[in-house]
């Protein structure tokens, strides 16, 4: 073959390539960085002679009962679930494939307001009703950070006939909070773990404890995030202790995963589970251990970073030693430029105030060392200050999310949107809690809230440029 050359039609190639040639230091998924760990165990083979279909003794991801199901036999057993299922359209698939086995047309999930959106699309699949609650946002990252459990464990009580509640633990920036009361304060009730970014948890004490050890019914763990799988590669957990009928669960994932699943990401998963099983607990207890002294050098140079004198603070439990979450007031936007061009160093996510960084399985010390090297060049810039936090009550809802999703919409001025009800959903970034969401009714309140924070120049997920937004239209019907 000769040498490659990229014409101008084909973008998507010359972008990805211009990328990789920079040869950026990956804090960020997915968790192999770069191949460092990717976890493809056929070495000397070509990869596109493996990228293959369901043929004869291939097995069926539909209808798994040879080398498909031993896979993920091998998979449950190595992280203590009843059974796991394959996920080839990530977490995003598992979370909607968990609660298309669990809800029907009216069904009460109780639900964080700050879930991904593959819970809001599940629940415009399966016509339930959300009842959202509040999570705790910390004064200074001004994230959603944690969660009370008195206050989750209310809201069940409160409610007889909720037939599930989603748990949204770790969170993005690694936090955890205090689920373990849960299983008991809902016997009949279904418990769905979103645990997109902890997918290493169960392959290392010093980290926290999986969802699987306390009592959920369903697990979603994002393995492409941490662990060393391709992008996409996913799995669902059937809760050893859980009567659930795996035959619901299996329906759903019929429903929703493509029938051209890939083989190379179904082997990448096997490979990062049985990476994770062997050598997980050392590569997680040493990463643990220097980047908690990352963090304390850092917090001795005058950055704040999120630490374990947090934990017990604002419904944060414990910490995911694999994210590493800087305070930057006003300097997030800034720094991650100057990390990237000055230092090489790409950051997983930041904001106007802060940073986040992820650790995954391809991490090492070199790496490490370099990123803190960088900051401390950089210095820690202004001090941190607490800003008002506050979010508006959650608005009246009129419709379901599916009712709303198949409602017909228009577009009206923000100020005139008092009493309408919303289309689309409006949130704050950060901390990215959704004020409104389709089919609630826009109050004065927050009406005002709105256009309050966007003269303060709070960035608006869903507000872009013009002060319209989009509201359902009333039928009169
Ligand atoms: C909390 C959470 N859950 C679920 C997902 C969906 O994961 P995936 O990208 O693997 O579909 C994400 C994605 O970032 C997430 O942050």
């Amino acid at each position: 073959m000769g040498v490659l050359i990229i014409p101008e039609d084909l973008p998507l190639t010359a972008g990805l390539l211009a990328y990789a040639a920079k040869q950026r230091i990956p804090f960020h998924t997915p968790g192999h960085k770069g191949g460092r760990s990717l976890a493809l165990p056929f070495a000397g083979q070509e990869l596109a002679s493996l990228d293959l279909t369901e043929l004869p003794d291939l097995d069926d991801l539909h209808q798994p009962s040879g080398i498909i199901a031993q896979s993920q036999s091998n998979y449950a057993s190595w992280v203590g679930a009843q059974e796991s299922f394959f996920l080839v359209n990530g977490a995003t698939a598992g979370i909607q494939a968990a609660l298309m086995a669990v809800l029907g047309p009216g069904d009460l999930l109780l639900t964080p307001r700050n879930v991904h959106k593959s819970v809001n699309a599940a629940m415009i699949l399966t016509g339930a009703e959300p009842v959202y609650y509040l999570p705790e946002i910390h004064p200074e990252f001004g994230l959603p950070l944690g969660q009370m459990p008195d206050k989750v464990l209310d809201k069940v009580s409160a409610l007889p006939d909720l037939k599930a509640v989603i748990v949204l633990r770790p969170t993005y920036y690694g936090t955890v909070w205090d689920m373990s009361g849960l299983r008991q304060g809902l016997p009949n009730g279904v418990i769905i773990a979103d645990e997109a970014h902890g997918a290493h948890f169960p392959f290392c004490s010093r980290l926290p404890e999986s969802a699987l050890a306390l009592g959920a019914d369903l697990v979603v763990q994002g393995s492409h995030k941490t662990l060393g799988a391709l992008t996409q590669g996913a799995v669902l957990h059937l809760g050893r202790e859980s009567g659930l009928d795996r035959e619901r669960i299996a329906r759903a994932l019929d429903v929703l995963q493509t029938t051209s699943p890939s083989y190379l990401i179904m082997a990448s998963l096997e490979g990062a589970a049985c990476e994770a099983a062997a050598r997980g607990g050392e590569h997680w207890s040493e990463l643990a251990e220097r980047s908690g002294q990352l963090v304390a050098r850092l917090g001795a140079r005058g950055w704040r970073v999120l630490n374990e004198r947090d934990v017990g603070t604002y419904g944060i439990a414990g910490l995911d030693p694999a994210k590493i979450l800087l305070h930057t007031p006003a300097e997030g936007v800034r720094l991650a430029r100057d990390l990237a061009e000055r230092f090489g160093i790409q950051a997983e996510l930041w904001d106007s105030d802060n940073i986040l960084f992820l650790l995954g399985a391809g991490d090492s010390e070199a790496g490490l060392e370099k990123l803190e090297q960088a900051l401390l060049q950089l210095g820690p810039g202004q001090p941190g200050r607490e800003r008002k936090q506050f979010l508006p009550p959650l608005p009246v809802q009129a419709l379901t999310p599916r009712q709303a999703y198949f409602a017909p919409k228009a577009k009206v001025s923000l100020r005139e949107a008092a009493g309408r009800m919303c289309g689309q959903t409006l949130a704050p970034y950060p901390p990215g809690v959704p004020v409104i969401v389709p089919g609630e009714v826009f109050s004065q309140e927050i009406v005002e809230y709105i256009c309050w924070s966007l003269n303060q120049g709070v960035y608006w997920q869903g507000i872009n440029g013009d002060d319209h937004i989009i509201i359902i239209e009333e039928t009169g019907a």
